[in-house]
């Protein structure tokens, strides 16, 4: 009997995850003693009566690479440690239920797993490495908020979304003589932001790692556009708050949903320039869940192929509790709690930022 590997997709969907799944199946296929599977919607195939797991053979991932999203489906709710459950009483309680998923791992043969996932999937692989499974972690997020790689994939392809937006946004504001706000994803990270600033040329960027201060972008802001004349754009990411502000948003009210719901940060900026007497007209553009959908780039593509095939021989050489890293220009393993020990914020002392800075986007600061 052929040994079995499972795939799961867990946290927000992202470009590139596809092509992971596609080069785990490919890869596999020269090591005949293992056969794949994917678990629906995350972990939550395993957890749930019955059981929806999904045989990845060739033919299942043929042609999948460029397209969007993951054919096994993901949740970021829940998972084996926070299962919603309703009480006799009526009320839905998060329980642990991972020795009851191992469990029917077991029962069902499955070996190794590998978790394709952001910080929250990974916290998930090393709960699950320390009882005992065989997990192997691939990083996945549009935010390339994890440490311990160089780059998660979809990142890139969030860049150029967001890239693409500014382009659109120039010449809008440029005929109305307006300031347009960019409000772009990244949580606690100003990645996507401050590629996107850079290269569409936005005037300003206001990122999670620097506070800003009003009065800082007002000045410039007055100077490039009357309302009449000129205009501006402004990039912004959706955790950026004002020095001794709070980031804008909302804790959700679903059951297993822990994440902190990051809105507001561009219309908040909005109002609050506008009650500095700007004359000009100040519109916010919020590019929400496009940056995480369709086409991978081709760069994505060959790092989330590269992810599968490493994370694969990581299986085949028992490489457990690990994670695949890209480290330019090799790819390696490192282990899962080192990576979702620290965050991957912007450095303040990076070339990035002394890009930005160098041609005159105002950060903020
Ligand atoms: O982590 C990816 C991400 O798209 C973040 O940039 C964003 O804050 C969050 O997920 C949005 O999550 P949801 O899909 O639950 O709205």
């Amino acid at each position: 009997m052929k040994k079995k590997c499972l795939v799961v997709t867990g946290g927000g969907d992202c470009p590139g995850l596809n092509a992971v799944i596609r080069a785990i199946v490919k890869r596999s296929e020269s090591a005949s003693d293992w056969e794949i599977w994917g678990s629906y919607n995350a972990f939550n195939g395993l957890l749930e009566n019955p059981i929806r797991l999904m045989k990845l053979d060739n033919k299942a991932v043929a042609g999948i690479h460029f397209k969007g999203g993951t054919i096994i489906g993901t949740t970021n709710k829940g998972g084996p440690f926070q299962w919603p459950r309703q009480s006799d009483d009526g009320e839905v309680e998060l329980v642990d239920v991972s020795d009851e998923m191992i469990d029917r791992m077991k029962e069902l043969n499955i070996e190794a797993v590998i978790n394709i996932g952001g910080d929250g999937s990974q916290s998930i692989s090393q709960k699950l490495y320390e009882k005992g499974v065989n997990i192997i972690g691939v990083p996945k997020t549009i935010d390339n908020d994890l440490s311990s790689t160089d780059m998660t994939f979809g990142y890139q392809t969030a860049v150029e979304t967001a890239t693409q937006a500014v382009d659109k946004l120039v010449t809008t504001a440029e005929s109305h003589h307006r300031i347009f706000i960019l409000e772009v994803m990244g949580r606690g990270a100003g990645w996507i932001a401050l590629n996107a600033a850079i290269a569409g040329g936005a005037e300003a960027c206001l990122i999670p790692e620097i506070p800003y201060k009003i009065e800082n972008l007002t000045k410039m802001l007055k100077l490039r556009s009357d309302g009449k004349s000129g205009f501006a754009v402004i990039v912004i990411s959706e955790g950026a708050k004002p020095v001794g502000g709070e980031q804008s948003g909302f804790k959700p009210s679903e059951p297993g949903y822990e994440n902190f719901h990051l809105s507001g940060a561009g219309h908040r900026l909005a109002y609050d320039l506008k009650q500095t007497g700007i004359k000009a007209d100040v519109r916010v553009s919020v590019l929400g869940h496009l940056q995480r959908g369709g086409i991978p780039i081709a760069f994505d593509r060959i790092l989330a192929t590269s992810f599968g095939v490493k994370a694969f021989e990581m299986v085949l050489n028992e490489e457990f509790g690990k994670m695949v890293s890209y480290k330019y220009p090799e790819f390696v393993s490192v282990p899962i709690r080192d990576a979702i020990k620290y965050y991957n914020y912007v450095k303040l002392d990076s070339a990035l930022i002394h890009t930005a800075r160098g041609i005159g986007i105002c950060l903020g600061e």
